[in-house]
């Protein structure tokens, strides 16, 4: 079973080290040609918005994301914030690609509702793409880890999403105010620091120890979290994503803490979106 959990992610690396390679520079993985179909994906975070461009074979081109704070618990508050933000990496990406860009997938954490899809899409229309469709956050990850039975919990910016699904299907999800910003509060009220450099802090690498040494009760509560949803048996593989979970010892406490082996994938703050970009064809 582990073996197989290690295989699974493979190819979901290669791609993730490819997107990693390309986020934010000047170069696409290869040039376009002209005609040829994209698959667009944006995610509108509560910490990033980031967008991705898939050929037709899921193949990774190209991705730029900026920082943000248009979105809250999932939701967009700044409406304005997000289409310009999202209008700034289209452009971008077109300037680097040589091709406009004419459609893309949003999503929405689940369970959000009709009103938080149809903002999310009204963004990506208001950034002059064609919204084909919002998906559900946790499905799109699912699909880009080619889970079909698992669980995939996202550790994003403000909280911790458990999505359980079997044979394709999301049977059950919950999301608890514990992510991200929870771990900069702990480490800022430790030192005496404002937010911003205890977010400094936590992505220094000279720094990673004594963060985590403060963080890992935190860790150890997305875990509980996870094993609550779960009723203590979690459907296996345990999936985790988001850009929280970014610490070189995350996972072997979380999988400690959790009595359940959990993986990670590489830049596990790209999965979500690369999901995303999947769902942008006409078929
Ligand atoms: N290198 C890093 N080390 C530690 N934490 C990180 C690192 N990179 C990102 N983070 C944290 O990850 C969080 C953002 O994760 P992610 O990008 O998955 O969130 P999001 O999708 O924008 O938010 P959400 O899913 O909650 O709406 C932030 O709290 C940020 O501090
Ligand atoms: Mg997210």
């Amino acid at each position: 079973m582990v073996q197989r959990n290690r295989n699974l992610l493979t190819q979901a690396n290669q791609q993730l080290q490819q997107f990693a390679q390309v986020v934010n520079g000047d170069k696409a993985v290869r040039p376009v040609r002209k005609g040829e179909s994209l698959r667009v994906g944006v995610d509108l975070g509560t910490s990033s918005i980031v967008m991705v461009v898939l050929d037709q074979d899921d193949q990774v081109i190209y991705g730029n994301f900026e920082y943000d704070h248009a979105v809250r618990d999932g939701l967009v508050v700044n409406f304005m914030d997000s289409v310009r933000i999202l209008s700034r990496l289209k452009e971008q990406t077109e300037s680097i690609l040589g091709v406009p860009l004419t459609t893309a997938c949003g999503a929405i954490p689940p369970g959000t509702g009709a009103g938080s899809a149809k903002i999310v899409a009204n963004v990506i229309e208001s950034a002059g793409f064609i919204c084909r469709k919002v998906v559900d956050e946790p499905t799109a990850a699912a699909q880009f880890l080619r889970v079909k039975s698992g669980t995939v919990v996202d550790i994003g910016g403000g909280t911790t999403g458990v999505s359980v699904f079997k044979n394709k299907k999301l049977i059950q999800v919950s999301d608890e105010a514990t992510g991200g910003f929870h771990m900069s509060l702990v480490v800022a009220g430790h030192n005496g620091w404002d937010m911003d450099t205890a977010e400094q802090a936590k992505r220094d690498p000279a720094k990673e120890d004594d963060v985590f040494a403060l963080i890992r009760p935190v860790v150890e509560k997305m875990a509980t979290i996870t094993s609550d949803v779960t009723a203590g048996s979690p459907q296996e593989p345990v999936i985790v994503v988001g850009g929280a979970i970014n610490f070189k010892d995350f996972i072997d406490t979380f999988s400690k803490a959790l009595g359940t082996p959990a993986y990670k994938p590489d830049f596990p703050q790209f999965v979500t979106p690369i999901g995303i970009a999947m769902y942008d064809h006409d078929t």
